[in-house]
């Protein structure tokens, strides 16, 4: 996968004219994107939950823009070839359409991203279609939608009610009008995903948690790989425990360094003996 050709909406679309899975996952540094790249992962996300994954904070609504374009930058050196999208943070563009605009430049003219994200719907369209109108590839983002936690209640399913279920439909529709390419769907029932996604004309559908109907499925990369501590979400399968395999392993330095078995000669570098013989000779002259 290391010299596949550069990702493209011409290609994400053809995938979805072939019915082929789009595949997604959050990234926040330089290794990680490596290894996604080398995966042939086709869709990053350096989503602003980095805030709570690699940051330690309780929720995305700290990050700034600054975070976002230094996160994006990285991981953009670590995969030249996967379509990248960079995450809004919160009030980076809720306050107006301008604003929208300036920061979405951002993250395409600082950190090379291909696309942004926003989260929200109808009320969002105007900074989607501003954003897009701008030549920016925005994608969508409705159901659970982190940055209104507090107005949804916490982090649950949205969309269990038909009238809830509704709104979210017409929510798509507005994004789709607004020009998004796509819309993440995270944490909404699978029926409702199957729904927005048949319906879904000239954009297609990410689900994160809602399912296997949509278009392409996207997972946080933390939860997928046992990387963060505090709790891991029904949505998420573990693919790989690298969390533990991390902590296995620093339990054995903390042992090993304690034990004087760390490190062994070829771990560390000699020195000529008579370079050292020279040396001595000039320490004893110093000391005269
Ligand atoms: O910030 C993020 O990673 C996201 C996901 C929750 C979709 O927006």
């Amino acid at each position: 996968m290391a010299d596949r050709k550069k990702v493209s909406l011409p290609y994400l679309f053809n995938k979805v004219a072939k019915d082929e899975p789009i595949t997604m996952l959050t990234c926040y540094d330089y290794p990680t994107a490596h290894f996604q790249e080398h995966a042939g992962v086709d869709m990053i996300l350096v989503g602003d939950s980095l805030g709570m994954t690699m940051l330690g904070y309780e929720s995305t609504l700290p990050v700034t823009m600054d975070d976002m374009v230094r996160h994006s930058k990285a991981v953009r050196i670590g995969t030249p070839n996967a379509w990248l999208i960079g995450d809004m943070p919160y009030m980076s563009y809720q306050p107006s359409v301008e604003i929208a605009i300036k920061n979405a430049g951002r993250l395409m003219a600082e950190a090379g991203c291909d696309a942004v994200k926003l989260e929200g719907g109808a009320e969002m369209a105007d900074r989607m279609a501003g954003i897009v109108a701008s030549g920016i590839p925005a994608m969508g983002h409705l159901g659970l939608t982190p940055q209104s936690v507090s107005a949804l209640g916490g982090f649950r399913l949205q969309g269990k009610g038909a009238l809830q279920a509704k709104k979210i439909m017409d929510d798509a529709k507005a994004l789709e009008e607004a020009g998004a390419f796509s819309i993440l769907l995270e944490l909404v029932p699978d029926r409702l995903c199957k729904l927005i996604t048949e319906r879904a004309e000239d954009c297609f559908i990410i689900s994160l948690g809602a399912g296997l109907h949509a278009h392409g499925q996207l997972l946080i990369y933390h939860d997928a790989f046992g990387l963060y501590p505090r709790f891991k979400p029904r949505m998420a399968r573990v693919f790989a425990d690298a969390g533990k395999m991390i902590q296995d392993g620093l339990h054995q330095y903390v042992q090993e360094v304690t034990e004087r078995t760390f490190p062994q000669p070829e771990n560390w570098f000699g020195m000529p003996q008579d370079e050292y013989e020279d040396l001595m000779v000039l320490l004893d002259e110093k000391d005269e």
